[in-house]
């Protein structure tokens, strides 16, 4: 049975806490000179919290930012526009629980000739039990995990992420905003992989660190795939550190107020915790470099399963035959074994 680092949310906090007075090595190295200028930019999950305060940011240093939303439509967006100054804000529908709306948005992007600099994986949720999606999965599972095999799929089989090397001058980035709770959950479980289980709160925090994990293991898998005779493309994963976010929005009442309180107290409002998020995205410190592992502004190594070459094959292997049997419109990256001249055509459907 999968297992992540906490079942408790409390303690999962407290332990976040504790991080936040490690000592941030490269949090001096950002500034004012690290700008997206003429980049643009996707962020999932981008009306709230940390992928809102990444929004103001990017399109502050510059950056053209794409909000890849469910919700708040255009609101969120005009706020983003009137706190950073800048026009070059943009709302898209994207519900990352429904695979349909998925396709859309990626189809959107192609139709508008949309090329993504950098990729912001960031939108996550954590409800308080399981909840079945209309495709028949646990929703946490779809939008914190699969969901993002989908759509980094679907962004480069539709070279919206463009590998070909026309963007030569910066190689396109894409970061997973993860957890570093995830460092000691259990092997990923094959046996209930992808299978919708009846869960309540302990469980619920127990899978979201897991999920962390196995988004992990896609992460480095992809950066493997995806650059295995040279360097194509930045794929990195970073932790922001406690955030006072809406998280926990979902949580019971009662867990919720002493949540919030611990949130609103010691936790990193989500305009500093996106500051290593920014670092991580635009430095000149990440050209050439893939699968790297961020926790706030310190380098860090994720935990060892992450790496196991073998863990990460049978996880693209099962995450892709999952993802075929649920959508028939899937399409898969095929990276691997593929020639230098036969690329990027040398995708399979
Ligand atoms: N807060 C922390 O202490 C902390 C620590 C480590 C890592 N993180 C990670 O940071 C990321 C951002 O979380 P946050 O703390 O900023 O929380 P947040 O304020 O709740 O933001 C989460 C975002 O994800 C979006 N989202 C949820 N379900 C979605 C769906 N089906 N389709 C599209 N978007 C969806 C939410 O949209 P709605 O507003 O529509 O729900 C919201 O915009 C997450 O990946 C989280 O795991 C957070």
């Amino acid at each position: 049975m999968s297992h992540g680092r906490f079942d408790n949310p409390v303690v999962a906090s407290l332990a976040g806490f504790w991080d936040r007075f490690r000592k941030q090595e490269f949090e001096s190295r950002l500034t004012e000179n690290d700008r997206f200028d003429g980049r643009t930019i996707l962020v999932t999950g981008a009306n709230s919290g940390l992928g809102f305060a990444l929004t103001v940011e990017i399109a502050r240093r510059g950056g053209r930012v794409i909000m890849g939303c469910r919700r708040q439509i255009p609101e969120a967006g005009e706020k983003a526009k009137k706190i950073s100054g800048s026009d070059h804000i943009e709302m898209r529908q994207l519900d990352l629980s429904r695979i349909g709306s998925i396709h859309e948005f990626v189809n959107g992007l192609v139709n508008d000739g949309v090329r993504l600099d950098i990729t912001i994986l960031n939108a996550g949720v954590t409800p308080p039990k399981a909840r079945k999606t209309e495709s028949g999965q646990d929703e946490m599972f779809l939008v914190n995990y699969l969901s993002n095999v989908m759509l980094t799929n679907l962004l480069l089989t539709a070279n919206v992420i463009d590998l070909s090397g026309q963007l030569a001058a910066f190689k396109p980035r894409i970061l997973f905003i993860s957890s570093d709770s995830h460092q000691g959950s259990s092997y990923i479980d094959y046996e209930e992989f992808g299978r919708y289980l009846d869960y309540g709160v302990s469980k619920a925090i127990a899978n979201y660190s897991y999920f962390k994990l196995v988004l992990n293991t896609y992460a480095t898998e992809l950066s493997r795939r995806v650059n295995h005779d040279e360097l194509k493309a930045g794929i990195n994963v970073i932790c922001p550190g406690p955030v006072n976010s809406n998280i926990v929005r979902e949580a019971p009442l009662f867990l919720r107020i002493i949540l919030k309180s611990i949130f609103s107290i010691i936790f990193k409002s989500p305009v500093k915790a996106c500051k290593p998020v920014v670092y991580l995205a635009i430095s000149p410190d990440f050209e050439g470099r893939t699968n790297e592992y961020m926790h706030m502004f310190r380098e860090k190594k994720m935990d060892f399963k992450v790496y196991l070459p073998e863990e990460g094959e049978k996880l693209w292997e099962r995450s892709v035959a999952l993802w075929e049997l649920i959508d028939e419109k899937a399409r898969i990256i095929d990276t691997l074994g593929v020639s230098e001249n036969e690329y990027p055509e040398g995708i399979r459907k």
